[in-house]
């Protein structure tokens, strides 16, 4: 069964501390897609999101050069960002192989996945719609697969 909800958020800080907030409901072994034009608040989300898993938040920055960056901990987290990359490339990139029991995969532009054929449905999608010009209203839609419980 999925499950959705739903944010609204004035400025950074809130939309950090719904990033924190799912971090903290996290075991390790979740892939987080984060999808939403620049400047809507992707890195933000994820520095709240690292914070949540117990990481210091200041240590994420946007991954644009290097792709992927670590940070270890008791749950480690994976920060990938696909912006600059065509879809050739993503072989390449073995995100499949950081898939772990302990670590938190979380990808910036996973609409390039998309692009590229990737089917994650189990996966926890995070939109973030906004217009960046206009204020710093951000809509956040969370989407998770939720275990049934019988
Ligand atoms: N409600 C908000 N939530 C998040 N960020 C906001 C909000 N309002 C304004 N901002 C500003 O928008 C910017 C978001 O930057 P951020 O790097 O997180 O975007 P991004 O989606 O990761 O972009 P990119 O695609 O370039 O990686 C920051 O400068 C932040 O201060
Ligand atoms: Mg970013």
């Amino acid at each position: 069964m999925r499950s959705a909800c739903e944010f609204v958020t004035h400025n950074p800080a809130e939309t950090h501390e719904v990033g924190r907030t799912l971090g903290k409901g996290l075991h390790g072994g979740e892939i987080v897609l984060l999808f939403g034009p620049l400047g809507a608040g992707k890195t933000v989300f994820v520095q709240g999101l690292a914070e949540g898993l117990g990481l210091r938040p200041e240590e994420v920055r946007s991954p644009a050069y290097t792709l992927i960056n670590e940070h270890p901990g008791k749950v480690s987290l994976f920060h990938a960002d696909l912006y600059r990359l065509s879809p050739e490339s993503l072989v390449d990139l073995g995100l499949e192989e950081i898939y772990g029991d302990d670590q938190v995969v979380a990808v910036e532009w996973a609409e390039r996945l998309e692009e590229a054929g990737w089917d994650l449905v189990d996966a926890v999608t995070v939109e973030i719609d906004c217009h960046p010009t206009e204020d710093e209203t951000r809509m956040i839609m969370l989407n998770a697969l939720v275990p049934q419980v019988s």
